[in-house]
């Protein structure tokens, strides 16, 4: 992204940073100037409209994280996309998913000549311990083994207002984003470019998934994997569970070593990782 100001999202220019064969593979293709969220766009079409639909806003103005979070989205910088996708062979249950959709997002920002960023489970992408990009994967079932499944990334590529100290009050954790991360390295950062790449990372990533399942990403993952190794906590509500991180099974649940006979397995919960 070169200058003050980024290249407005545009489908043409896409299409061209994609290559026609790729194009091709989407049924629709969105750009919206603003929306509430289009994770919640795509979620209110018919099903049949969502499937291999792609769509890209400019700002939202109700971005929604994981865990009933919100998402900060201000307009003039970052990414926020989703692409919808009706699953009929996918590996039920759909709890690896998300992991997928991590591994994804992590081999198009390497594309794009990022190193050093990993997974942190399930899918948050970090780079030196701060928040880079997020995903949200909502899924519907629509019974009999079929499902329809929502992957949602916002991408930090140049936080508008970086040096505004109100930017606290929407983000409160550690994050960055590709400019800062990359430097000067990042000059030619181009936000149609990166969705470019970051669709047809996450369209690959799901046709492969609907046809080998996770086991085809499990290498991915352990080299990804942020955690491993590490001692963590896993809050869930009011209790939390130290332990040291042990990979993850075969539905995607993390594995931790407490001490206990075996390792536990957690769907769900708040990660951190514990020092000292
Ligand atoms: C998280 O880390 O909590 C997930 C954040 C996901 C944000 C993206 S932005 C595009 C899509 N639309 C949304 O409302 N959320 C996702």
């Amino acid at each position: 992204m070169s200058g003050e100001h980024a290249e407005p999202l545009d489908a043409g220019l896409i299409r061209q940073a994609m290559g026609s064969a790729t194009w091709g593979r989407f049924a629709q293709f969105t750009v919206l100037q603003e929306t509430d969220s289009t994770n919640s766009y795509l979620l209110r079409l018919p099903g049949k409209a969502r499937h291999a639909h792609a769509i890209l806003a400019e700002q939202q103005t109700g971005g929604r994280g994981r865990r009933q979070r919100s998402w900060h989205s201000p307009p003039g910088g970052n990414l926020y996309l989703s692409l919808g996708w009706n699953c009929s062979g996918c590996p039920w249950p759909l709890s690896t998913l998300p992991l997928v959709a991590g591994i994804a997002v992590s081999d198009a920002l390497s594309r794009a000549g990022l190193q050093g960023h990993g997974i942190k489970w399930p899918n948050d992408i970090l780079v030196r311990g701060k928040k880079l990009a997020g995903i949200l994967v909502e899924t519907e079932s629509a019974g009999a083994g079929f499902a329809t499944a929502v992957i949602g990334v916002g991408l930090n590529v140049k936080m508008p207002g970086t040096e505004d100290e109100s930017l606290e009050k929407f983000i409160d954790r550690p994050w960055t984003d590709l400019a800062s991360t990359l430097g000067s390295g990042g000059g030619d950062l181009n936000r149609n470019k990166l969705a470019a790449l970051l669709l047809d990372k996450l369209m690959s990533a799901l046709e492969r998934f609907e046809v080998e399942g996770f086991p085809a990403f499990s290498k991915n993952w352990q080299d990804l994997d942020l955690l491993h190794g590490n001692g963590i906590r896993v809050e869930q509500g009011q209790k939390h569970i130290d332990g040291t991180a042990r990979g993850v099974d075969a539905d995607g649940a993390l594995l931790l070593e407490t001490g206990a006979p075996g390792l536990q397995a957690f769907y769900s919960g708040e990660v951190s990782v514990r020092y000292g």
